[in-house]
């Protein structure tokens, strides 16, 4: 394909050279003369492993130029990839400055062109910075529409400094955003041979991808940095014990407690990181990713609430308070927490959980927990999902057990009640208009 590329930076020159490298046509432009002489000159405008070779190479071959004319750059290819800086401001929101300008400048470009033109943004940028900036600057510029007359999408880079075009041959995947399926397919054809998942999606999707990642890994590293500063303490070697961490891939390394939902709960979790946390204070070390655990536990048990009480509805009907499905245990239950401060409101609730339930009639622990610990809220159990759905004006659902589902289709015949899904329990009750998931 003949590719030109926005911005001869680290992005833009891996991507320019290994582009070439594929057997694409590449032109790159940058506003910046020198950036464009290292290329023209066969060299590496940055210092990055093999990116001189390989510039060498292609420019020698002919597959890869750069020049200081955008037109030249837009009308020698048919998918333009902007790879301009998205530096923070000082608020730490991003300065879209230079994409703008590249989006206008492309769009006034693409005005003349009879044929076909893709745009991708490669950089960086928050969710909705495609479709609510670029998206608007390139059409009144170019005086076209997207998806119809020119194909506009995204393409984030998971490249790492250091070992850039070893990942770019070897992507953990490739995410494309795209405006329709036309221009997906045109953008997956950029990487042909590659040998790695390929995901087309939304534009915000493919925006957020890129957001869930680099705060993952800060995250990851944050926390890696806590474990190992209380272990050497305790005079523990934190990398064998984070060596036998990273071998769980079921639980640890994997998509496990991954999926934005509700908060935790249970005998372990609350219990085991106010126990760490107190080690630490113990001996003086901060640890403000473990302190801020069960804030922001706190946190999404207070959005539940908020969401509710903005309803309006005074009668609420739970399924669900066990902190989990398939469990009758309610110890630390972020529902019971839920429930308390509904109950403190003055609102009437009606709590449907067959396990909870069953074990308020037996002998033991949790009969014992329910008619001491929470009578209050033993009070609003019941037997039968009916006694819950004739009576709520708006339903919750707490975990994520599959009968939940049943229960809300063969009872609650009007598609606008309101009902909050704390787990996104099934796709079968997501199109009802009053659905609301808690956090998607
Ligand atoms: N550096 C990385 O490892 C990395 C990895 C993944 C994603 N990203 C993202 O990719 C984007 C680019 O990052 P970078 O590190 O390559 O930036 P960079 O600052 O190294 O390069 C940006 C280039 O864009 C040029 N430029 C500015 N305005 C321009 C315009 N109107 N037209 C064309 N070129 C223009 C600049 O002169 C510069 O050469 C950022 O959004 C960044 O967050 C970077």
């Amino acid at each position: 394909m003949k590719v030109s590329i926005f911005g001869i930076g680290y992005v833009g020159a891996v991507s320019a050279a290994c582009l070439a490298d594929s057997g694409h046509d590449v032109i790159a432009y940058d506003p910046i003369q020198v950036k464009v002489d290292c290329i023209n000159e066969g060299r590496s405008p940055i210092i990055e492993k093999d990116l001189d070779k390989i510039i060498k190479k292609t420019t020698s071959e002919g597959k890869l130029s750069a020049t200081n004319s955008i037109k030249e750059a837009v009308e020698k290819s048919e998918i333009s990839l902007i790879c301009v800086g998205t530096p923070s401001r000082e608020d730490g929101s991003l300065d879209l400055g230079y994409v703008k300008q590249c989006c206008k400048e492309i769009g006034e470009t693409i005005k003349d062109k009879d044929s076909f033109h893709t745009v991708v943004l490669r950089s960086t940028m928050v969710p909705g910075s495609a479709m609510n900036i670029a998206l608007p600057i390139l059409e009144e510029a170019s005086g076209k529409k997207a998806g119809i007359d020119f194909g506009f999408g995204n393409n984030p880079e998971f490249l790492r400094e250091s070992t850039a075009i070893y990942d770019y041959y070897n992507p953990p995947k490739i995410v494309i955003g795209a405006s329709d399926e036309k221009t997906g397919k045109i953008i997956s054809d950029l990487y042909k041979g590659i040998e790695a998942p390929e995901i087309i999606t939304d534009i915000g999707v493919a925006e957020g991808v890129k957001y869930a990642d680099n705060a993952w890994h800060a995250m990851k590293i944050g926390f890696a940095n806590e474990i190992g500063n209380i272990f050497k303490d305790c005079g523990i070697d934190s990398h064998k014990v984070m060596n036998i961490f990273c071998m769980d891939t079921k639980l640890n390394i994997s998509r496990a407690y991954l999926m934005p939902g509700f908060a935790f709960g249970g005998s372990c979790l609350p219990k085991d990181v106010r126990a760490i946390r107190s080690v630490a204070k113990e001996k003086s070390i901060n640890t403000p990713i473990f302190d801020a655990l069960m804030q922001a536990n706190e946190e999404q048990i207070k959005r539940a609430y908020n969401m509710i009480k903005e309803s309006g509805k005074t009668k609420v009907g739970m399924f669900g308070l066990a902190f989990k499905s398939g469990t009758d245990d309610l110890r630390e239950s972020p529902l019971v927490t839920l429930a308390n401060m509904l109950i403190k409101d003055g609102i009437e609730l009606k709590i449907y959980d067959k396990n909870v339930y069953a074990a308020s009639k037996m002998d033991g622990a949790n009969r014992h927990y329910i008619e001491n610990g929470i009578p209050h809220i033993s009070k609003n159990l019941v037997e039968k999902p009916k006694e819950v759905t004739d009576y709520a004006e708006i339903f919750v659902i707490g975990n994520g057990d599959k009968e939940f589902v049943n229960i809300i289709q063969e009872n609650i015949a009007n598609d606008d009640t309101p009902i909050i899904d704390l787990v996104r329990i099934g796709k079968e009750i997501e199109n009802r208009s009053g659905y609301n998931g808690i956090c998607w």
